[in-house]
């Protein structure tokens, strides 16, 4: 039978255990050592100074000694060597300009109301008149070899589209390229497609255009947006993409007449899925297998490899390419949800569903579809609160002011693909800094819920990105530039 004295101890120990629960209802309970880990866990710490662009190139060496490896660089940045005097670089305004020029004449090549025909339907859409053009927002390059005797030329890569061109001579008109523009008839393994050729009617599928006769010569015509083209003679050529690795009758447009703000580089290396692209025609070589690592800022390098190599192991997980895009150029994937701070935000998997998205090396910044950016950007602001807000910048419309902190606490941001497979975004695919006094967060949204999500190039740098072409799907891994 209990005392009185073991009834008050019994009630006082419910008390405390109460009073115990409450305290870790408003989380008071956690320790502070705690608190720090959790904090670790889903923020990134980061000193404000290091938002600077830097202005010397230090080169990553990852991937430079594989066989079949490109550095890759960005084309405005200090280890490109297109950074110098001949050419302008855009400023980040006019980068956001061309990269909304790109992003529209990928809703219209997927739209719906088209019936998802691929490049065909940009034939039957017109794209407003924007100031930028739609390629010049690629920014990244890789230097390849053409020719006999070789010629270097630097090329943006694309993923989202299929034929490779370099501009040739004689130019009935080109832009200004960096390097001396390519010249066939000083090639001796040069030669025309003919018109007759069954490689000139696949031009159809791959460029969205016809193909046309001149002196029965194939002639291609590809044009990427409201103003940037490339018309020219089909053919083939020998590419060397590195010493060991030389490809004789590689298809390709000589392109003699081409216009757009490519800013110096030579032309474009089509990544797409369809059979004219580089990794189709290498496709005994490599078996459909590419991989690359963009750098996080323009000082540091990356690369672009074919083939399988030691880092396609264990730390990538894959996840299927999506239906939704299997006959035009892109790559789909099936996006699941997005998770900021180690919480995943309540966005219904319709949303994403519905919208479809596509991974392209070439559009520079994420875009999701308008209630998931909503609800992005929601999540975000709630875990930067601390810090003082400050007017939008271009496309992107939720920005900080920096300039009176030393460190500043982001919230992680991971994107949830089928496969199961989590992808943590670097901290350089969160935030990008205009200047100190304006960093901002490096995603946004699309006007509408139906209009294809974009998994943009910033949202991929540091990553190691596998396309298992031949296996149908996607892998990411982390760190693959260091
Ligand atoms: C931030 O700067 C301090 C001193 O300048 C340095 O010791 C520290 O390693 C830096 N931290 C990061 C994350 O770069
Ligand atoms: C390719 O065809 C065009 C048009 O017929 C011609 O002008 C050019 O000389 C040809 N080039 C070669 C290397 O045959
Ligand atoms: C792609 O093309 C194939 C063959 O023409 C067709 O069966 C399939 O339904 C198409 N897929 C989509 C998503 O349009
Ligand atoms: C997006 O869809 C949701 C419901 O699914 C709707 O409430 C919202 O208004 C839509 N937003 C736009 C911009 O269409």
């Amino acid at each position: 039978m209990a005392t009185p004295t073991a009834s008050f101890l019994r009630f006082l120990l419910f008390s405390v255990l109460v009073f115990l629960c409450t305290l870790d209802n408003l989380g008071f309970a956690l320790q502070p050592r705690e608190l720090e880990s959790e904090h670790l866990t889903h923020m990134h710490t980061l000193n404000v100074s290091s938002l600077i662009r830097s202005t010397t190139c230090s080169p990553s060496t990852k991937g430079s000694n594989k066989r079949a490896s490109l550095t890759v660089v960005d084309k405005h940045g200090p280890c490109s060597q297109l950074n110098q005097d001949k050419v302008k670089a855009p400023t980040m305004t006019e980068i956001l300009e061309q990269d909304q020029s790109r992003v529209n004449s990928i809703h219209a090549r997927l739209s719906k109301k088209l019936g998802l025909n691929g490049l065909r339907a940009s034939k039957a859409t017109t794209i407003p008149a924007k100031s930028g053009s739609t390629i010049g927002s690629s920014n990244y390059v890789v230097t390849i070899g053409l020719g006999t005797p070789k010629r270097d030329l630097t090329l943006i890569f694309d993923t989202g589209s299929d034929i490779t061109w370099t501009q040739c001579r004689p130019c009935l008109k080109c832009y200004q390229q960096k390097e001396p523009t390519f010249d066939p008839s000083k090639s001796s393994t040069y030669s025309n497609i003919s018109c007759s050729s069954s490689v000139c009617s696949q031009l159809s599928f791959a460029t969205g255009n016809s193909p046309r006769c001149s002196s029965s010569t194939c002639v291609y015509r590809i044009q990427y947006g409201d103003k940037s083209f490339s018309v020219g003679f089909f053919g083939k050529e020998k590419l060397t993409l590195t010493p060991s690795d030389v490809f004789k009758n590689f298809l390709f447009g000589c392109g003699e007449n081409n216009q757009g703000l490519f800013s110096g580089a030579a032309g474009l290396l089509g990544l797409g899925r369809n059979p004219l692209s580089l990794i189709q025609q290498t496709a005994t070589k490599y078996n459909r297998v590419f991989s690359y690592c963009l750098p996080s800022t323009s000082s540091a390098t990356g690369h672009l490899t074919f083939g399988k190599t030691a880092s396609s192991s264990s730390a990538i997980k894959f996840t299927p390419f999506s239906k939704l895009t299997e006959n035009t150029s892109f790559y789909g994937l099936n996006t699941l949800g997005i998770t900021v701070g180690g919480k995943k935000l309540s966005i219904a998997t319709s949303v994403f569903s519905n919208a479809g998205t596509v991974i392209d090396s070439g559009t520079v910044i994420t875009r999701l579809p308008h209630d998931a950016y909503s609800a992005l950007k929601a999540a975000f602001k709630a875990k930067m609160k601390s810090y003082p807000l400050t007017s939008g910048f271009s496309l992107l419309d939720t920005c900080y002011d920096l300039s009176k902190y030393k460190t500043v606490s982001i919230p992680k941001i991971s994107f949830l693909f089928s496969g199961n497979v989590k992808v943590d975004l670097d901290v350089s695919g969160i935030i990008l800094a205009q200047k100190i006094s304006q960093v901002c967060l490096a995603f946004a949204g699309n006007s509408d819920n139906d209009s294809v999500g974009i998994f943009g190039n910033v949202q991929q740098r540091r990553l190691e990105v596998v396309y298992d072409v031949a296996g149908g799907r996607v892998g990411f891994g982390p760190a693959g530039c260091t």
